[in-house]
């Protein structure tokens, strides 16, 4: 691996709703809170120094939520980088609280949406939230009332584009029915499947898909990803995230980290290439893991 740039440059670029334009691999900003991501964290100036050395790395594209922290991370994002440079994308979301550490309860009425949004606009210091996501769909909440809302606030100029997570094939063609849908958020990895399908549609459908927990991975898939990884000379991180820049040009990966190394790395995954065989031997691995 050529470790002579790192630039999020090198993944290429991807639109969003065709009207903002960001370099293809991002940074989640969750693991800069406290434990449990609750809380300030254990050490501000270098949480601080996270974000600024991703601008450095040409990271445009920073993933947040209202609940990380809570407020938290959104905190953050405003001390290190406000005033925000020409072209960084900020996407935050809301409709899933954070009422204690590891704990999540639902709120995706509308009256909590618009409050939420008029939070994270103080929070982040903006006029306009490019882009926000409904962090999941509420089950007690009827999913086009929440969607509703999202489309009213983008009426008000307060939401430049509205994303989902969390979500089906099915919630987001119901959104599509009353907002232009520009990306979908959800769990997603090489060794991790389950909304394969879903990346299909945003494919054929040109909407950007965030795989969270990007850097997720068994044990199985350990033994195959060192092996390509050493063929690389680079780490089975860079290796998970080579892959989901291969996996589809609208795969858009946000590696959270709190560490200025860590993020150095996942960052120079852009520069990895992997060969046919080696995608599909990643491919492979969900099969070889149920096949043991
Ligand atoms: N929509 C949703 O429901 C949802 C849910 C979860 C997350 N997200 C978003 O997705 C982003 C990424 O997801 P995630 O944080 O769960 O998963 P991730 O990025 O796959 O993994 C993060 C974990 O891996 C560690 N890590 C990061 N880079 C590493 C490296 N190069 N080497 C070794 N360890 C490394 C981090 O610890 P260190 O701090 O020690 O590096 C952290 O514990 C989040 O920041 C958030 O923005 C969204």
């Amino acid at each position: 691996m050529n470790n002579n740039e790192v630039s999020a440059r090198l993944a290429g670029e991807i639109s969003l709703g065709n009207q903002l334009s960001v370099h293809r691999l991002g940074f989640g900003a969750m693991r800069l809170t406290g434990e449990g991501i609750w809380g300030p964290p254990k050490d501000r100036k270098a949480a601080l120094a996270v974000l600024r050395r991703a601008l450095e790395l040409e990271v445009k594209f920073i993933d947040t939520a209202d609940s990380y922290g809570p407020h938290v991370s959104e905190e953050l994002i405003a001390e290190a980088l406000f005033p925000y440079p020409k072209g960084l994308v900020i996407a935050t979301k809301g409709g899933w609280n954070r009422p204690g550490p590891n704990q999540w309860t639902h709120d995706a009425t509308p009256a909590h949406l618009r409050e939420a949004v008029e939070g994270s606009l103080k929070r982040l210091r903006l006029d306009r939230i490019d882009v926000y996501q409904l962090h999941i769909p509420d089950p007690q909440v009827s999913f086009e009332a929440s969607v509703e809302t999202l489309a009213e606030l983008r009426n008000q100029g307060k939401i430049r584009l509205v994303g989902l997570s969390n979500v089906t094939r099915e919630h987001i063609e119901r959104a599509l029915n009353i907002v232009p849908t520009v990306s979908v958020q959800n769990r997603y990895s090489f060794a991790d499947r389950e909304w394969d399908y879903v990346v299909d549609y945003c494919e054929s459908h040109g909407i950007a898909f965030i795989p969270w927990f990007p850097l997720g991975a068994g044990r199985a898939a350990g033994e195959v990803l060192d092996k390509i990884a050493q063929a690389h000379q680079a780490t089975p991180k860079q290796v998970a995230l080579a892959w989901l820049l291969r996996r589809s040009p609208i795969m858009l990966p946000i590696p959270g980290t709190s560490s200025i190394e860590h993020l150095e790395e996942n960052v120079a995954a852009a520069a990895v290439q992997l060969s046919e065989e080696e995608y599909e031997r990643l491919a492979g691995v969900p099969e070889l893991v149920a096949s043991r």
